[in-house]
């Protein structure tokens, strides 16, 4: 029903009429030919129903972080990621760690499988990611010594990107370099490279990344900027890259993971003046980890799943209402997926798994999967 300030409400009959139905019509969603052959009635959520299919109407990208090994051995999941995703992300698979068994060598074959299996489905990959003080080789540091790491850096980046050159949407560069608990005045995790590289050494890798792949976005990708609460960490990053720009280091995005939780009030004004800002700095936004951690969350199955749908709601229609976000991918895309359960730190009281993403451990949709593409429908439109 119209309600927009100005314009005479429509009434009930005169809504229908335009919609070209009945009075008596009753509106329901569009039955899946599945639903009317098993008589089980679900409102279809692929092809034009399905996430992607939406954000596409919108002009922006949505998916999910993939395993390869998932991909090639379960044909449900790797039909709903194929259906639902218009951008993939290895949660593992491009990290130094798994494709680096020895110094100097590499291993891409899952890597490979997962960029295969995207561009076969027209579907965009983002690169997860070069530097970071996790994941790295058992060998590290191995022969990297501060007299070599920065060689390394360069080597590790230019070896990796120019695999893929041309091929991936955007590259996390550098993976959670704030830390201000760390103590440093500008912010930076205390991690080896700082150590080993020293105090430029994130110049160093995007002035690398550059040259290494043109094509590819370059992003700097960090958790824990999200609530209101984190400020001081939400500044520092805004500072790092307040810092590059004015240095004239390549920077084209900024990632923010939003690992959040589902029993605090959801993020705000803080986060949206954040977006705000670092779009002056001509910097896209790319929401890169997203999943909503139940563990605290009392009640039912579908109690927690509501609770769930609301946070991803009320968080991705906030987020997605400025203009510089343009890419929605989720931790995973099924709650039997979710490194939220692989976690042992965390555990329900109840002792159930964890529901954080769209899709429930049986790869059915959720209230959660309803509330992100109700938020990608609210979406700017570009
Ligand atoms: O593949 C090995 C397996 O061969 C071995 O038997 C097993 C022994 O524990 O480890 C397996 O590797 C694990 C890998 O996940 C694959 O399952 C690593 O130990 C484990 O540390 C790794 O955890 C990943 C973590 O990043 C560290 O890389 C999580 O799956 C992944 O979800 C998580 O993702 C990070 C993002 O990259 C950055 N932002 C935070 C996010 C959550 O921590």
């Amino acid at each position: 029903m119209n309600t927009t300030p100005g314009i005479p409400r429509q009434t009930r009959r005169q809504f229908l009429r335009a919609a070209g139905l009945t009075a008596g019509a009753v509106l329901v969603p569009r039955r899946s030919a599945w639903a009317k052959s098993t008589g089980q009635f679900q409102d279809s959520v692929s092809g034009s129903a399905s996430l992607r299919a939406h954000a596409e109407a919108r002009g922006m990208l949505v998916g999910c972080a993939v395993d390869p090994q998932l991909l090639a051995s379960n044909h449900a999941y790797n039909t709903l990621v194929a259906d639902q995703c218009s951008i993939l992300v290895a949660e593992n698979a491009m990290k130094w760690g798994p494709l680096s068994p020895a110094p100097g060598k590499y291993d891409f074959r899952e890597a490979d499988a997962l960029m295969d299996f995207a561009e076969k489905n027209g579907q965009k990959v983002r690169g997860h990611n070069l530097i970071w003080h996790d994941a790295l080789p058992a060998w590290f540091p191995g022969p990297i010594t501060k007299a070599n790491a920065r060689q390394a850096m360069v080597e590790h980046i230019q070896t990796e990107m120019r695999h893929f050159a041309g091929r991936i949407h955007s590259w996390d560069v550098v993976n959670e370099g704030i830390e201000p608990k760390d103590g440093r005045p500008d912010g930076l995790r205390k991690t080896p490279w700082l150590a080993l590289a020293g105090d430029d050494y994130i110049e160093l890798a995007y002035r690398t990344a550059r040259e290494a792949d043109p094509k590819a976005l370059l992003t700097y990708n960090d958790y824990g900027i999200e609530y209101p609460d984190q400020e001081k960490k939400r500044a520092a990053v805004l500072a790092l890259v307040q810092r590059m720009k004015a240095d004239g280091v390549p920077l084209d995005a900024v990632g923010v993971q939003s690992h959040l939780d589902g029993d605090v009030p959801p993020p705000g004004r803080k986060l949206q003046n954040f977006v705000r800002e670092l779009a002056k700095l001509d910097l896209q936004v790319f929401v890169t980890e997203l999943d909503v951690n139940d563990g605290k969350i009392p009640g039912t199955i579908r109690d927690r799943d509501a609770a769930v749908a609301k946070v991803y709601r009320d968080y991705l229609t906030m987020m997605l209402a400025e203009p510089n976000v343009k890419a929605v991918l989720t931790w995973g895309i099924t709650d039997g997926h979710s490194w939220l359960n692989d976690w042992e730190h965390i555990k329900r009281a109840d002792g159930k798994p964890l529901r954080p993403l769209p899709f429930g451990p049986n790869m059915q949709p959720t209230a959660v999967f309803y509330a992100e593409r109700d938020a990608i429908d609210s979406s700017h439109a570009t």
